[in-house]
């Protein structure tokens, strides 16, 4: 089972991105599970029809106490989305109350205990996870050895930079787990960006960029009419045409071929290059 876990700053295209893999996977035959692990629970959103489907948290209060936990099955957490795709959401507190990578860490472990990701279930688990990992609660799908091929979404912003940078700073520390970075994928705001300071970027810490993608308006067409991916409902697209090329070179990533990343500390980070 390939297992990608999509990384990123906040807003920088990591759902959209996630969605839409997880759809091309499950077009070309594959079985697929999509595990979003962000309090907001939208990364599924697109591959549901439009719902907002019940989190693993809201279901943990509405089941685990109730039921014994030897009678739940993987079909207790799991919502079948369009295209055979699996989903789930990790969920999260209410805003301002308690720690919202505690739920991630209980998803996993939940994982854990029933069994979800058995060898044979998944060709393909794609998780989409939230923000640059300071806080070690979004740092579990790698610390728990659920992650493996990790990318980073990034745009040619400074800011996007400085949590790949930070994301990168964690693929090193949980290397050991087995984590390695597959690449960076540069969701560009700007078609006329400065592609060779990414290129720079992404040397420098010892990575390449799978895939230059578009700013396409199909994508917010896609968001707003909340029924299908942007693969699914404009295939032809830009967007679409990119993230096929994308999904295809993703598999395509061979562990033995990804050193382990070099990031750069504030100082040089700051310091220009
Ligand atoms: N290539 C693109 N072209 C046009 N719009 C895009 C593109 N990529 C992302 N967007 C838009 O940018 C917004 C943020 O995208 P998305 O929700 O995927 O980001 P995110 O990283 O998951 O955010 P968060 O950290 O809040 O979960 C969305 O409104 C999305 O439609
Ligand atoms: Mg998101």
């Amino acid at each position: 089972m390939e297992k990608i876990v999509i990384f990123g700053k906040g807003g920088i295209g990591k759902s959209t991105v996630a969605a839409n893999l997880s759809a091309i996977y499950a077009l070309s035959g594959k079985k697929v599970i999509h595990v979003g692990c962000d309090p907001k629970h939208d990364s599924t959103v697109g591959l549901v029809d439009g719902a907002l489907i019940e989190t693993f948290m809201e279901k943990h209060a509405r089941i685990f106490g109730v039921r014994d936990r030897q009678s739940l099955g993987p079909r207790d957490l799991l919502v079948q989305g369009r295209l055979g795709i699996d989903c789930i959401e990790a969920g999260g507190p209410e805003p301002g109350v308690g720690c919202a990578g505690r739920g991630i860490s209980m998803m996993l472990e939940a994982f854990q205990d029933l069994d979800i990701l058995k060898a044979g279930a998944y060709d393909v688990g794609v998780f989409d996870v939230l923000g640059d990992v300071v806080c070690g609660g979004f740092a579990a799908p790698l610390r728990k050895g659920f992650a493996e091929k990790i990318v980073i979404v990034v745009s040619e912003e400074l800011m996007a930079l400085y949590a790949a940078n930070n994301i990168a700073k964690s693929v090193r520390t949980y290397a050991s787990n087995g984590v390695y970075l597959a690449g960076l994928v540069a969701n560009l705001k700007d078609g006329k960006a400065d592609r060779k300071r990414l290129e720079r970027f992404a040397k420098l810490v010892g990575t390449k960029i799978l895939e230059y993608v578009p700013r396409d308006l199909a994508v917010r067409e896609a968001e707003f009419a909340r029924e299908k991916t942007v693969v699914e409902r404009s295939p032809k697209c830009p967007f679409s045409k990119s993230l096929r090329s994308l999904a295809a070179k993703i598999l395509a990533v061979k562990k033995e071929k990804c050193p382990i990343p070099t990031p750069m500390n504030d100082k040089q980070f700051y310091g220009g290059w």
